[in-house]
């Protein structure tokens, strides 16, 4: 079985990469850049270059395909819209998998996207599910949640850095999952066939409010957080006020997305049903404790041979500085020096 993988560099789509290689699979990678894709083709999978906003070269990259695995989504940092990618891309990158026969596709939605019509992203996930089940394709969704590799950055590396945390109003609990764990139902889905034409929910142990991870994060880190609370007005203003502009559009519909975040509604699902069509053991999925953990006192390891290393140089620089009133330096007993020295 040959795999394509779309938004294989991504944070999802790299861990799906490697869990399907090192499950035996042969794995294709649908990239924009293969020169920021080498490390892909280091860990054995085939690269080839295509753009789901240009659905003529998505043909090429189908060829020979059994499944395909999309975990592409807009990039916050590019200037396309969400529209253009999740939408329009998805789209065409659907269309081009029924005309290559595909066997397989399997696409990452978000959990409860149904309930938030005017969230532009959660609007254009749940179109794209109805698209995708209605394509004649046999497929698979997975609703996700939140990844447990977005806490680093919004509240584990600010407490670090003793940097401000920003937290809206009133936070919605989240049931964050690893992505490592998201790879392992997603490559498990593809030898189930219990999965197939079904939409699942796939999220962590348990939902966590901000509150709840940033005194997590206090307690590993043994830092106190400096919290920030942004009022859900003032966002909602700084939003409209963008949309009229079309570059504001892309902030604007990410913006929205706060609504979500600050709504008070845990983003959880009940998983039993999930582990047992997907033969999968709930005692296997990392918790958030764990995950923070292990990152936590990896970084404080990595802190204490930056400062080992520092005190060592140190200590190096201030025998060396010792010592030279009483022995002389190459550079001290060197024709040079002694002119300097004389003079
Ligand atoms: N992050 C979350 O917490 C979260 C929550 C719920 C659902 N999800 C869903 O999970 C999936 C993976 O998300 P992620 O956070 O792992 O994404 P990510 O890290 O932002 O990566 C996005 C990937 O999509 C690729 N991509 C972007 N535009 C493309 C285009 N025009 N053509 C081809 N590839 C393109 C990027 O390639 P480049 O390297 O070339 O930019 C990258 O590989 C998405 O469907 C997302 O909606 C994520």
């Amino acid at each position: 079985m040959t795999l394509l993988i779309v938004g294989a560099t991504g944070t999802l789509g790299r861990q799906i990469a490697r869990r399907a290689i090192d499950e035996g699979y042969k794995v294709r990678c649908l990239v924009r850049s293969p020169k920021k894709a080498a490390f892909l083709k280091e860990w054995g999978a085939e690269l080839v270059k295509g753009d789901l906003c240009r659905p003529e070269t998505l043909t090429e990259p189908l060829k020979d395909i059994t499944a395909v695995i999309d975990a592409a989504t807009s990039r916050p940092t590019d200037a396309l819209t969400i529209r253009q990618v999740d939408w329009q891309g998805q789209v065409s990158l659907i269309q081009a998998a029924k005309a290559a026969n595909i066997d397989r596709f399997i696409f990452f939605s978000i959990l409860d996207a149904e309930k938030y019509p005017n969230v532009p992203l959660m609007e254009i996930k749940k179109c794209t599910e109805i698209f995708l089940a209605e394509s004649g394709l046999n497929y698979t969704i997975l609703q996700l949640a939140g990844f447990m590799q977005g806490l680093i950055g919004q509240y584990g590396i600010p407490i670090l850095e003793k940097q401000p945390v920003w937290v809206t109003g009133e936070s919605s609990p989240i049931a964050y999952m690893d992505t490592q764990d998201i790879a392992k139902f997603a490559v498990r889905a593809l030898s189930v066939p219990e999965t197939e034409k079904r939409s699942f929910p796939l999220v962590g142990t348990r939902a966590w409010s901000a509150e709840e991870i940033i005194s997590i994060c206090e307690r590993l880190s043994d830092r106190e957080a400096k919290i920030t609370r942004m009022p859900l007005g003032l966002l909602r203003t700084v939003q409209n006020s963008l949309r009229f502009f079309q570059w504001g559009w892309n902030v604007a519909d990410r913006l929205a997305f706060t609504e979500v975040l600050a709504s008070g509604r845990p983003l959880n699902a009940n998983m039993d049903e999930v582990y047992k069509v997907f033969g999968l053991d709930a005692q296997q999925t990392t918790t958030v404790e764990v995950y923070l953990q292990e990152y936590f006192s990896r970084i404080t390891k990595k802190l204490k041979e930056i400062d080992y290393e520092k005190n060592k140089n140190k200590k190096q620089k201030n025998q060396k500085k010792q010592r030279t009133p009483f022995k002389q330096t190459s550079s001290e007993s060197s024709p040079e020096s002694s002119k300097i020295n004389s003079k």
